[in-house]
């Protein structure tokens, strides 16, 4: 079939697409039509310049939209054929989606359809509840079948070195002032179509925590108790670095968390480890893993929540104009 997508089935698409998670809520994206095939794009205009330098997490956030966007075209009975960094003189084009032959969307691609408007990141602490097994190989397959690899930290010893790289990435990226204003500008306090609600942000840090928190906003919390007992830490990383592997990295994330949302799981993230450049390569070798780290993830049993605020889906379409 060559007809192409029409604009309906791209809006349609695209409103399960911003579902996505973004670093700060920022929402990095654009979609448009374009001969008939649908272009996912970064917005250069969303990026965050001290948090984000190279472009890293914009490309992430960007492959999440892109499995979301897959995964409803493929509910639409009109599954996507994709070609990452089709245009290499157009870096911004992240991806090219063509409609490939009509078919019946998968089981698993309904459950995991079903679970894009209740993900949400949870940034609350989570009950002492061990993630089963077959949960936990469910979360592998995840990565795996998005050419990613997904290393669970188990035991004491492995979570706490983890913990201590991710504890000293947090105070690197704390002293750098412009880092702290530009999380800050992104906390909401006021209804907002994009940013964090102070609401969302997860009860503040302490000196005796295990893992950092980012510090945006922060509930209060009874001084001097431990956050949680310990969570299951789990590290997403894909065969390379290029840009078109932390899009490939942002479709394995995104699909590992809508499996652990369709298996009752909470997750938060953690990227501080990866955005500074001698942690990621600490985290690197401590895993022992061909690849790179890309995102790191809290996982567990977690406190109900609610999902956060997106722009209007009409904000990010780049439609063809009409001809007169
Ligand atoms: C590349 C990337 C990095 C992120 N890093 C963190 C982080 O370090 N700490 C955190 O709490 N959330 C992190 N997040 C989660 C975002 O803050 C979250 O997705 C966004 O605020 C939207 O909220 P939602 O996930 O509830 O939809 C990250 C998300 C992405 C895509």
């Amino acid at each position: 079939m060559e007809t192409g997508y029409t604009a309906a089935q791209l809006r349609a698409a695209a409103t399960d697409a911003v579902r996505a998670p973004s670093l700060h809520n920022t929402q990095p994206w654009r979609f448009r039509l374009r001969d008939g095939g649908i272009e996912v794009r970064s917005d250069p205009a969303r990026r965050l310049p001290a948090t984000d330098p190279t472009g890293w997490g914009v490309r992430v956030a960007c492959g999440a939209a892109l499995f979301n966007l897959r995964l409803a075209l493929a509910m639409a009975g009109t599954p996507a054929t994709v070609r990452l960094r089709p245009h290499p003189a157009e870096p911004d084009v992240l991806a090219l989606l063509r409609p490939a032959a009509p078919r019946r969307p998968s089981p698993g691609e309904q459950a995991l359809y079903a679970a894009i408007p209740r993900r949400f990141s949870n940034r609350a602490p989570f009950w002492p509840d061990p993630v089963p097994a077959d949960a936990r190989w469910r979360l592998g397959e995840a990565a795996r079948a998005e050419q990613c690899w997904l290393e669970l930290l188990i035991g004491v010893s492995a979570v706490a070195a983890f913990a201590e790289i991710a504890r000293g990435a947090h105070r690197v990226l704390e002293r750098d002032p412009t880092y702290r204003a530009e999380r800050d500008e992104w906390v909401r306090t006021e209804p907002s179509p994009d940013g964090i609600p102070a609401a969302a942000g997860g009860p503040q840090g302490e000196p005796q925590d295990l893992l950092p928190t980012r510090g945006f906003g922060g509930l209060d919390r009874a001084p001097g108790r431990d956050f949680e007992p310990e969570p299951l830490v789990a590290v997403l990383g894909s065969p390379g670095n290029t840009a078109v592997d932390q899009v490939v990295a942002g479709q394995a994330l995104q699909r590992v968390l809508l499996a652990a949302t369709d298996s009752g799981l909470a997750v938060s993230m953690l990227s501080q480890p990866i955005e500074v450049p001698s942690a990621r390569e600490q985290l690197r070798q401590s895993l022992g893993r061909f690849g790179t780290p890309q995102m790191v993830m809290r996982i567990g049993y977690g406190q109900p929540g609610r999902p956060t605020p997106r722009r209007p889906v009409d904000e990010v379409l780049d439609l063809p104009v009409p001809h007169p």
